[in-house]
């Protein structure tokens, strides 16, 4: 395991530059998830780790040591891919351990490590099979499996999971957990999934366009929000957004709105249904959706912003129903006109 800096990377194809100066530290044994819309460089800035892609300026070192002229081969990290990208004529086993052998290991030390590896991912009666016989989150593992047995300082994940089933994604995801303890390793992890990114990261990297909006714990992220960006991309439904200056909608006699707010944001879940004296909030319920364990229920304000409240299952509320919202004054969020997040 090792520890990852990036400083000052700047990404440019041809005369298109996609990143534009990402600093981040990574410490040894840290789980990292890299969060943000599609496009926005999580690929891009994974595999200039992995050095499959060159930088345009900056510097990455990885274990204290300034890599950016180090081949992909010599960096000590191992990446897995979203499309497995097994050698398709090969068997699980020769699969698991072609890295090895071109790196002239000794062969018991290889089948000690490929049997190692293959307990800890459950693939043992697979070796002989070749990637075709196998299932989605079967390959899956065999590409995990191939990234522990060369032992890397760093393991690079890009949308691993994007590719299985609801079911099998879910389970995945908590081995994947469960071998970050295991092992102990730095894990960097590419996801446009904000329940992976929660589960998994002790820390969360959300990008933007080529830059980094934030990074901090999940919790840190759900519950300070630097910005709107973070605050709309992280928690889902997301974050409803209101306009104080649109005095019809917000009771803002209930809200003690710092000076420099023009927005206030509240998330879903913390909305509670409320007497109209101590309402922060009202509107015309369009449609509920029952999930079993809540209801999901859309309004209208009016000045005709959608708002999402994720209410209890027993709130005798009817489509049509106009009604008041209120939430603890704890769960308020305001951002001034910069969209910055203000106290
Ligand atoms: N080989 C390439 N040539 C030109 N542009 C690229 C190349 N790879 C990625 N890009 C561009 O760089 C940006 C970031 O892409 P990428 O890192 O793949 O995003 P993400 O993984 O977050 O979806 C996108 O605008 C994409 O079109
Ligand atoms: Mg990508």
């Amino acid at each position: 395991m090792a520890n990852v800096k990036l400083t000052n990377i700047y990404k440019s194809y041809d005369k298109t530059e996609v990143i534009h100066g990402v600093d981040l530290s990574i410490n040894n044994g840290e789980f990292i998830v890299f969060v943000g819309p599609s496009g926005c460089g999580k690929s891009t800035l994974l595999r200039m780790i992995a050095g499959l892609e060159d930088i345009s300026s900056g510097t990455i070192e990885i274990d204290n040591e300034v890599v950016n002229e180090v081949i992909a081969a010599e960096r000590g990290v191992a990446m897995v891919f979203q499309s497995y990208a097994l050698y398709p004529h090969m068997t699980v086993y020769e699969n698991m351990s072609f890295g090895l052998k071109m790196a002239k290991t000794p062969i018991d030390e290889i089948k000690k490590r490929v049997e190692d590896a293959a307990d800890v991912l459950q693939i043992n009666d697979y070796l002989e099979r070749l990637p075709k016989q196998l299932s989605g989150g079967q390959r899956q593992r065999v590409a995990i499996g191939r990234a522990i047995v060369r032992k890397p300082k760093v393991f690079l994940f890009d949308e691993p999971l994007s590719n299985l089933d609801a079911a099998l994604r879910v389970q995945t995801r908590i081995e994947i957990a469960k071998l970050h303890k295991q092992l102990s390793a730095t894990m960097i992890y590419v996801t446009h999934d904000q329940v992976e990114a929660m589960t998994l990261a002790d820390k969360i990297v959300v990008l933007n366009n080529g830059i980094i909006e934030q990074v901090g714990s999940p919790v840190e992220l759900y519950n300070t929000p630097r910005n709107l960006f973070v605050a709309e991309f992280i928690g889902s439904p997301k974050m409803n957004i209101l306009n104080l200056q649109n005095q019809n909608d917000i009771f803002t006699h209930n809200l003690q709105i710092p000076n420099n707010a023009s927005m206030v944001g509240v998330r879903p879940e913390h909305l509670i249904v409320s007497s109209e004296k101590e309402a922060k909030f009202h509107g015309d319920i369009r449609h509920i959706e029952n999930l079993g364990e809540h209801l999901l229920c859309y309004l209208n304000s009016s000045s005709g912003k959608e708002i999402i409240a994720k209410l209890d299952i027993n709130s005798n509320i009817n489509v049509n129903d106009n009604i008041y919202l209120s939430w603890d004054i704890s769960h308020t969020h305001f951002f001034n006109s910069k969209e910055n997040a203000v106290a």
